[in-house]
């Protein structure tokens, strides 16, 4: 059975198909050898991840990064130090522009993680609660009076013109959501490999666009939780923006390609590498990070008269800027002893001491340094 597409880019695609899409449209033998080389690179990075001492800690750094990434991918920016810093000071209200959107971003990766961890299974709710706080709105489904369509980016003559106009109508977007949200829970009833369904799922819900922004964003947030969720990760640390930002024109073009031509095997083969090449920079990144934070501890074992170096070399590897007051809030030391610490790893060039608006940051040069690679 072919894949119906929208007759005309410019209306609402109300005759977006539901799923299961049929398996003729991906199961072929490129794709299946792409499926192979991503779970390869999957079951690795989890097999490492496992091993890791205090995986919250290092999820914490990295999904700093993820949030930047994938907010960049919505022309959103921040530079690190920027973010860093805002992050630092960790009153996330009273900031504004892109690094509160940053943040935020991070904040609904760690609430849709809690979410599911409680309801076990995806639903609308979940779907909202991440837009809901990305946006910092209160509203929920677009009501069919929004006139949403994806606008193609750049400045050539076709720009500003629809790439695709979503679904629109009383109770059609919410029963498009309801069928996706079948389709990824019930694995009895749709029995398609986890990975694959994840880039079927992610695909369906930016064809749906149930929202009026922010879709994006809460679809690639789908994807993160949607590994935790099957039990193919532990923990969150796939981050696949990244990869979207730096091949954007494919990640555009391949959405496009289903929703204009019904071309879903240039998609599946594309996030499946997506998949891969992340989880392989991922292995690497995590590798690099512990081996970092063992040789910071060596040294300040061996040079210094420092007590409790672990927590301290632990709390220095949570984000990139530490403040005295993060020590102290933690209750590792009293504050003349974290600052007196802190000035100590600034002189054996451990730290970097910076002065920012009358407040000192101390910046750890060998996560900063990984984290930007
Ligand atoms: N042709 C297309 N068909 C379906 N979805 C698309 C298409 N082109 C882009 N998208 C999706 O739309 C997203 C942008 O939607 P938007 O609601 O503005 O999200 P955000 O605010 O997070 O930017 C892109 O990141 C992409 O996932
Ligand atoms: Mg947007």
């Amino acid at each position: 059975m072919p894949y119906q597409v929208n007759p005309d880019r410019n209306i609402p695609w109300n005759g977006l198909p539901e799923l299961p899409i049929d398996k003729t449209l991906y199961e072929t033998v490129e794709v299946y050898a792409q499926l192979g080389n991503a779970k390869a690179a999957l079951g690795r990075l989890q097999g490492r991840s496992i091993a890791i001492p205090n995986q919250g800690l290092l999820i914490n750094s990295i999904s700093l990064q993820e949030a930047k990434a994938s907010s960049a991918i919505e022309n959103i920016f921040t530079t690190d130090d920027e973010l860093y810093k805002a992050f630092s000071e960790q009153r996330i209200e009273q900031l504004h522009g892109a690094s509160k959107e940053v943040l935020k971003y991070r904040e609904a990766l760690w609430k849709g993680y809690d979410y599911l961890k409680r309801n076990d299974t995806f639903d609308e709710a979940y779907f909202i609660s991440i837009y809901r706080e990305i946006k910092e709105l209160n509203d929920g489904i677009r009501l069919p009076s929004s006139g949403i369509y994806i606008k193609q980016g750049g400045s050539g003559s076709n720009a500003g013109k629809a790439f695709y106009t979503p679904p629109r109508g009383p109770g059609i977007v919410e029963a498009k959501l309801a069928n996706l949200i079948e389709f990824v829970n019930d694995d009895k009833q749709f029995p398609v490999d986890p990975l694959l369904k994840m880039g079927i799922g992610h695909l369906q819900f930016e064809a749906i666009h149930p929202f009026t922004d922010g879709n994006g964003r809460a679809g690639r947030i789908f994807n993160i939780h949607y590994l935790t969720q099957k039990g193919l990760l532990d923990y969150p640390i796939l981050f696949l923006s990244k990869y979207i930002m730096d091949h954007k024109d494919d990640y555009y073009s391949g959405l496009a390609g289903v929703t204009q031509r019904g071309d879903w095997k240039t998609w599946l083969i594309y996030i499946l590498k997506a998949i891969e090449a992340t989880a392989n920079l991922t292995y690497d990144k995590i590798n690099d990070i512990i081996n970092a934070k063992d040789s910071i501890l060596q040294a300040v074992v061996a040079d210094s008269n420092i007590a409790r170096p672990e927590s301290l070399v632990n709390a220095l590897f949570t984000q990139p800027y530490t403040k005295v007051k993060h020590l102290t809030t933690s209750g590792i030391y009293a504050e003349n002893t974290a600052r007196k610490y802190l000035d100590e790893l600034a002189k054996m060039r451990i730290l970097e001491k910076r002065s920012m608006e009358g407040n000192n940051y101390y910046l750890n040069l060998e996560l900063y340094r990984i984290l930007g690679e």
